[in-house]
């Protein structure tokens, strides 16, 4: 028998409305090809999700939101809060993203109480770590997922009957088709396990690879030992190779 697999698919911001919902009808339209053992969640922009999650939800693949903000309702123009995503039938949230780091400067501190808002929510987080290039030629790279993870559960009791998901994404292997090594992407999910085992005791965390997966290699990643499912961008907004990543999880 397979194992549970994870196929996670963030759209970040490639695809508008109208593409949204067209992809997200062509894949609920494939729904007889799912396997039982691969369990889905898409992240849709904030204003496809509520009617993407809707046709996704029926044929049983989960949405969650991309980035959440931590307080839940008042004067913060733009944001969106986690309670918000919930109320709009998420089940998930990404954050720590890198592009949410390094492009919107989102410092460890505000992941930290982006997590508190998606565990008070009923939310599960993917919690999204990884190095720049600068760091691992720096030979950083370990240090840097330490501090990241340690400060996300800083004063945090993660309950162990929450979900906990987290996601190791080198920066330097988003969007740029240079993928991690699969060997080198376990040692790291060996590592993210056994700190998670302190940082939220009793929680089994599902552990997932991000960074340029596509259908040729995503079973490189699945068949390791720690990693339990991939976070796919570019390759998860064509049906075709979203299908085909699909068919690919053995
Ligand atoms: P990519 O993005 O698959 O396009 O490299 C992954 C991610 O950012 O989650």
């Amino acid at each position: 028998m397979s194992k549970q697999s994870y196929f996670f698919a963030n759209w970040k911001m490639y695809l508008d409305f109208d593409e949204a919902n067209i992809l997200a009808n062509a894949i609920a339209a494939e729904h007889k090809k799912f396997p039982d053992h691969v369990k889905m969640a898409i992240f849709p922009n904030a204003l496809s999700l509520y009617s993407a999650g809707q046709v996704l939800n029926d044929v049983g693949i989960a949405v969650g939101g991309q980035n959440v903000f931590w307080e839940d309702k008042g004067g913060y123009t733009g944001e969106i809060s986690a309670t918000m995503y919930k109320a709009a039938g998420c089940e998930y949230a990404l954050v720590g993203h890198s592009e949410r780091r390094h492009q919107f400067h989102e410092t460890n501190h505000e992941v930290r109480q982006k997590m508190q808002a998606i565990l008070e929510a009923g939310l599960t987080p993917v919690l999204c770590v990884g190095e720049t290039k600068e760091e691992r030629v720096a030979g950083k790279t370990d240090e840097v997922i330490e501090t990241q993870l340690r400060s996300a559960f800083h004063e945090l009791s993660w309950p162990a009957e929450k979900g906990l998901i987290v996601a190791y994404e080198p920066v330097w292997a988003i969007g740029t088709g240079e993928a991690c090594d699969p060997n080198e992407a376990e040692r790291l999910h060996a590592l993210m396990k056994k700190m998670l085992n302190e940082l939220a005791p009793g929680t089994l965390p599902i552990l997932l690879y991000g960074g340029s997966v596509r259908p040729e290699n995503v079973f490189d990643y699945l068949k390791q030992p720690d990693i339990n499912g991939v976070l796919v961008g570019g390759a998860a907004t064509k049906l075709e190779s979203f299908m085909s990543i699909l068919s690919n999880i053995k």
